[in-house]
């Protein structure tokens, strides 16, 4: 039995970033539903807020705002999922309550890892506002049971992602990379893409799981040209397929002066790379008259994983 908790008190929150992922290596699809991955992740500064104020105990609710639309506000949700289960693992779940709140910007369904976010920032954010004991790698190891990008949302930076994209390895980056990024007035699903990859029978060997050298050293030495050359996602043909309107996109982008364009993991997010700050400026601009894209955000990485703010 575990000894009685101390009251929280003060509300706890927590900035999580989006990611985006500079190579996406994908294998054939496992017995679990779920395809073996090789991907480097980056994190970027756009995010989500996530508050966890106290509540009575056995209560874990959640209020959705900003760009939350579609995005459930009851058991389901991501954020009550994780809180729930973070009390549950640490057999305090009648003893602690939460009244969550996210702030979103990440998009909904835009291959961003927006759900993720919010596992991973309700992790965090309960994990002290509890006065939990939580293991270093603990809130990962919790994360990847309710979404395979939930450790990389706690870690941030720039890493590998290897099994289910759960297993991390940070790789060193120099210098900030600028993006620029194109939010689509429509979502994808991401079980929707990885089955149409599935179809066209995309799913590379185990051995061919690997991330290219060029991209380690683009990022080791800050190179954005160098990273515009080596950047790949095998997710591309699939989500282009459901969505082929996102190649005139890509395509007026890198016309606009990006030095490369890519679909964000399972889009449809379109990610602009660009040599500089003044470029992601001048990219931005133009972007946001192209038919569906719904807006437009200019983002910096790597960022930090979920952290606290005051
Ligand atoms: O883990 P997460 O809930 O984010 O994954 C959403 C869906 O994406 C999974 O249900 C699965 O269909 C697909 N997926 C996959 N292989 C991965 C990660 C996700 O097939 N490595």
């Amino acid at each position: 039995m575990p000894p009685p908790l101390t009251p929280p008190s003060e509300p706890v929150r927590v900035r999580v970033p989006a990611k985006i992922n500079l190579a996406l290596m994908v294998g054939r699809v496992g017995e679990d539903g779920y395809h073996p991955l090789a991907t480097l992740f980056q994190a970027v500064s756009l995010h989500d807020d996530v508050v966890a104020a106290p509540a009575p105990a056995g209560e874990f609710s959640v209020t959705m705002s900003g760009e939350a639309e579609g995005v459930g506000d009851g058991p389901d949700n991501l954020a009550v999922r994780a809180a729930r289960l973070l009390a549950e693992d640490h057999g305090v779940a009648d003893q602690v309550g939460a009244a969550l709140s996210v702030r979103k910007s990440i998009p909904v369904a835009g291959g961003m890892a927006g759900g993720s976010a919010d596992a991973a920032g309700a992790l965090l954010a309960c994990s002290v506002l509890w006065d939990l004991d939580v293991e270093p790698d603990g809130l990962g190891a919790l994360g990847a049971r309710l979404g395979a990008d939930v450790p990389f949302a706690l870690l941030g930076g720039t890493a590998l992602g290897t099994g289910r994209g759960d297993v991390l390895a940070p790789v060193l980056t120099s210098g900030c990379f600028h993006w620029v990024l194109a939010l689509s007035d429509e979502g994808l699903s991401t079980p929707a893409v990885f089955r149409r990859f599935d179809e066209l029978g995309l799913g590379r060997e185990p051995e061919e799981l690997d991330v290219a050298d060029e991209l380690m050293n683009a990022l080791r030495t800050g190179d954005a040209p160098a990273l515009a050359r080596a950047v790949h996602n095998d997710l591309a043909p699939a989500a282009l397929d459901l969505r082929p309107d996102l190649e005139a996109t890509l395509r007026r982008g890198e016309e606009l002066g990006a030095l490369t364009g890519i679909v964000s993991g399972s889009g449809p997010t379109v990610a602009f790379l660009c040599v500089d700050e003044s470029a992601a400026i001048d990219l931005s601009t133009q972007l946001a008259r192209l038919p569906r894209v719904r807006a437009v955000r200019r983002a910096r990485g790597p960022a930090q994983g979920a952290r606290l703010i005051s």
